[in-house]
């Protein structure tokens, strides 16, 4: 992939672009940002004689949003896809040492090089399909030197891609080997020390637990919160996965920024999630992968009101996934979202999920130029097509980047 570097400016005016409506539109950059957005017989005259780019036709949208992703680790964990094929549970592979654990070894055992270079790759298919925005949680390290060593790859990636990334702290993903049966002591260890030092060093923008009879206690999840929130840190939960632990009312009494996977959610977290401005943020890959049976409750969350996103869970093991528009037809396909409801999920209301909702996910003058030109007739189809990837040309942070 091209250095971001050294792509073309973006600056100018863009013309001959259709909104999602349909609607004829037009677009200012200047400097990086979107100045003017609208109809293109209102261009303000002193951008008529701006540089011009012409659109083609592109039907225009904001640069998507991947608001779950675990895109940094060592390996890969091809070998649980076939355990599962011949019926083993996400449960047993991880009691049996496989799971997240086999994930923690390899990642332990990358360089920090290595770890760039593999998640670059993935990274670049994403970026190449419309990305501008991603999150990149830690947790395959869970210790102190090891979770910055993910952390710090995840800035590294901001860095040379230009894409915005907010780099999660997930320290307490799952209790490491050296700690087996003091699940207590490595949460002193997470609150403690990790967290205080990897936050001291710049390196969180948010704080993720996974809540689980697999993974964490209710009352561990409440004490890295409480220890986030101490240091002003915002906070997010995997929850719901496999069981309702009551997860997500304690995520939204926290003010949480999302819950995460809430296959299994009842209605009073639903109306907790509500009352705080959670985000609901759903992962199909997982949902697929696992093959699970138990959808999230869409109809509730909806009728509720809670903003619905729609991720990749890039991970290993449980959603090796590499397109979020896929996740878009999957998030119609397997939980019923409408079109404009998953489209919204990729954008919006993913941006929400990351606190960036005043920066990504609209088009709207005044931000951050992140937007795509897709050569499509019909908004429909970046959820209706899979398997392939839609033509487009992509502007990132101010960058024109060639798309597929
Ligand atoms: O989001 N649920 C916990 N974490 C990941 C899975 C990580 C793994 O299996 O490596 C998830 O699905
Ligand atoms: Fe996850």
């Amino acid at each position: 992939m091209q250095a971001f570097d050294t792509l073309p400016s973006a600056d100018g005016l863009w013309t001959q672009l259709r909104a999602i409506d349909g609607a004829p539109c037009a677009l200012v950059v200047a400097n990086g940002r979107i100045q003017w957005i609208g109809p293109p017989g209102a261009v303000p005259a002193e951008h008529a004689g701006a540089p011009r780019h012409d659109g083609a036709g592109a039907l225009v949208t904001p640069g998507l949003v991947d608001c779950h992703t675990h895109l940094v680790y060592g390996g890969q964990r091809a070998n649980e896809f076939a355990m599962r094929l011949a019926g083993a549970t996400y449960e047993e592979i991880a009691r049996a040492g496989g799971g997240i654990a086999s994930s923690v070894r390899a990642t332990r055992e990358a360089g920090e090089d290595e770890l760039f270079a593999s998640a670059s790759r993935r990274l670049e298919q994403l970026l190449a399909e419309g990305v501008c925005a991603i999150e990149i949680k830690s947790g395959y390290g869970l210790s102190l030197e090891q979770e910055r060593k993910q952390l710090r790859v995840a800035r590294r990636l901001a860095q040379a891609y230009g894409v915005t990334v907010r780099a999660t702290f997930l320290g307490a993903h799952a209790l490491p080997p050296e700690y087996a049966g003091r699940s207590g002591e490595y949460i002193d260890l997470v609150c403690n020390e990790m967290m205080p030092a990897l936050h001291a060093e710049g390196l969180i923008d948010a704080v993720d637990a996974f809540c689980e009879r697999i993974a964490f206690t209710l009352e561990e999840t409440e004490r890295v919160f409480k220890a986030a929130r101490s240091l002003g840190i915002p906070v997010k939960l995997h929850a719901g996965q496999l069981s309702d632990m009551g997860g997500a009312a304690l995520a939204a009494r926290h003010g949480a920024l999302s819950c995460d996977h809430i296959e299994h959610l009842s209605q009073a977290g639903i109306d907790a999630m509500k009352a705080s401005g959670t985000v609901a943020v759903l992962l199909p890959g997982a949902y697929y992968t696992l093959r699970d049976t138990h959808l999230p409750p869409i109809e509730a969350l909806r009728a509720a009101g809670v903003p619905m996103a729609v991720s990749t869970d890039h991970n290993p093991g449980t959603s090796p996934a590499l397109s979020l528009l896929l996740m878009a037809n999957m998030a119609c396909t397997l939980f019923r979202l409408t079109v404009p409801e998953a489209l919204d999920g990729i954008t919006r209301h993913a941006a929400r999920a990351l606190g960036l909702q005043d920066t990504h996910g609209v088009l709207a003058a005044g931000r951050p130029a992140n937007f795509v030109l897709w050569k499509l007739r019909d908004a429909a189809e970046l959820a209706y097509w899979f398997g392939g990837r839609p033509q487009c040309t992509i502007v990132r942070q101010g960058r024109v980047a060639r798309g597929n």
